[in-house]
């Protein structure tokens, strides 16, 4: 693979942690760099008029340690007016890189107009990346879904429209805006995007193995791809799609999933103040636990569980009654 460049920086890996509301917290960025083969980290998408006054020593959205690098920022917003001091406040964290989140369609983006509906207001978009792009000299990444219909042409137009603006990285979630996230991912439409521009354009959707990965990299022809739920399910994907793109071949590695468990579970511990890890735990399990056989039983005794040692109970019950957990799917 060649390597990616993004604005004046290059990135190591062509794999992407997603932005995740409750899940792309510091725990599971430390997990997965510490397993290994991401090269890129998202934050969960952070109001940008809210930004500015929390504090980064308690805030669960703020809070990180230095190994999760490099890390993108992720805010929506509809204003320009929020933008300097958006952009100061991560510049002061320390973030590398900042994204724009036109693919959310969550009710609270919709009563501000930003996420995906900003993404239709072709002006108003343009105004704000231009501020954005004068505002600092960070790698600016987008975040797009398909649109409205499967207009190749207007999505193609779209794309080239963001480059035009100064983006530095387009990431396409394969769907288009009003599709839930069981549809099939049409990774065919990343290529049309990637023959349209001369930036980088990373591929998302419904990646949750190996095979997975490679499929979509030939058909989508992604200079990388970005990992959201798979990476819940297997905080070990990325390490794999590494290897085996580097070696060529798919090897199949056994992970601990016990070890990886617990090792989430104390990175709560260390991260969060207590009444912020029990959530994050049991948002986390729900995923994680769809990996192996049984998977559902430790998912329900941890969401049924009232606190961090309850749950951390059943988990070692779970895992000492089930010892040989085989992969599903
Ligand atoms: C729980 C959850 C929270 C999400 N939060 C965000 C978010 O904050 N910002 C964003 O751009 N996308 C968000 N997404 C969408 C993911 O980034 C990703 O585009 C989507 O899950 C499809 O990728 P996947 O099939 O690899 O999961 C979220 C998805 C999930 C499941």
């Amino acid at each position: 693979m060649n390597n990616v460049v993004l604005g004046e920086q290059v990135i190591g890996s062509p794999l992407a942690l997603a932005p995740m509301v409750g899940l792309s917290h510091s725990a599971l960025r430390t997990l997965v760099t510490e397993i290994g083969g991401a090269g890129l980290l998202f934050t969960e998408m952070l109001s940008a008029s809210r930004l500015p006054g929390d504090n980064p020593k308690v805030s669960p959205l703020l809070i990180k340690c230095d190994q999760e690098r490099p890390l993108f920022y992720q805010l929506y917003l509809a204003q320009i007016s929020v933008i300097d001091a958006a952009i100061e406040k991560i510049e002061q964290l320390g973030g590398e890189g900042i994204d724009l989140n036109l693919g959310c369609p969550a009710p609270q983006l919709r009563r501000e107009g930003a996420g995906v509906y900003l993404s239709s207001d072709h002006p108003k978009l343009i105004a704000i990346l231009l501020a954005l792009r004068k505002k600092t000299r960070l790698p600016l990444s987008v975040k797009i879904r398909l649109g409205e219909s499967s207009d190749k042409n207007k999505f193609v137009d779209y794309c080239r429209m963001l480059e035009d603006a100064g983006v530095n990285l387009i990431t396409v979630h394969a769907r288009f805006n009003t599709d839930k996230f069981c549809r099939k991912p049409h990774w065919q439409w990343v290529a049309y995007a990637k023959e349209a521009v001369n930036i980088p354009v990373f591929a998302n959707g419904g990646i949750f193995s190996v095979e997975d990965a490679l499929n979509c990299f030939k058909v989508s022809g992604a200079d990388g791809l970005m990992l959201g739920r798979g990476a819940v399910v297997r905080p070990w994907l990325f390490c794999d799609i590494a290897a085996a793109l580097k070696k060529g071949e798919v090897e199949k590695r056994v992970w601990d999933r016990k070890e990886i468990f617990n090792r989430f579970f104390e990175l709560l511990q260390l991260r969060f103040e207590g009444n912020r890890q029990l959530g994050r735990l049991k948002q986390f399990t729900t995923l994680y636990a769809e990996s192996f056989t049984f998977g559902h039983s430790l998912a329900t005794a941890v969401q049924r569980s009232q606190s961090m040692q309850e749950a951390k109970n059943k988990a070692d019950q779970f895992f000492e009654i089930n010892p040989y957990l085989e992969e599903t799917k």
